[in-house]
């Protein structure tokens, strides 16, 4: 146990743990989605320094649009099926990408990525709304736990 928090001490781990509360804080005061998704992906990208972290929503039954994001620009819209986070909608969970250059398809608005987790977004009906789409410069940034932080963080946003 000790050694387990010895890892852990100012690695993700705390670093989720802390900001899980707060964001549930901060979304709960708020009742417009892309005003709650703007803070998310802020509050995120501002913990763990990634190289773009934002939202793709849905806009019709075969597009994504971009959403509230941060970092550099990034390409607007995203057919179904297509790319990381196009893949993550079609298949209704969550991709841990650690080469993006290995996933086929793969999306590249910046060649500064080399890894990425999408993870979808769904409303109090379980019906996805959104993704959520994080790149790293850094190959094998994100694993399951991050999936599992993350899961817990877009639930908040039903
Ligand atoms: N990497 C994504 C495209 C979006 S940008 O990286 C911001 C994908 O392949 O779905």
């Amino acid at each position: 146990m000790t050694e387990h928090l010895e890892i852990n001490k100012g690695g993700k781990t705390d670093k989720y743990a802390t900001l899980l509360p707060q964001i549930r804080s901060v979304v709960a005061g708020e009742p417009d989605l892309i005003a709650r998704m703007a803070n998310v992906c802020a509050m995120l990208h501002e913990t763990f320094s990634w190289w773009w972290t934002g939202f793709y929503r849905v806009a019709d039954d075969n597009e994504l649009v971009l959403g509230p994001f941060q970092g550099p620009l990034a390409c607007t819209r995203i057919r179904r099926g297509r790319g990381v986070c196009g893949t993550a909608w079609q298949s209704e969970r969550t991709l841990v990408v650690p080469d993006v250059d290995r996933f086929p398809g793969h999306i590249a608005c910046s060649a500064a990525s080399r890894s990425e987790i999408v993870v979808p977004v769904r409303d109090a009906s379980g019906r996805i709304i959104a993704v959520l789409d994080i790149d790293s410069t850094q190959p094998a940034t994100f694993d399951d736990a991050d999936r599992e932080w993350l899961e817990k963080i877009v639930a908040l946003l039903q």
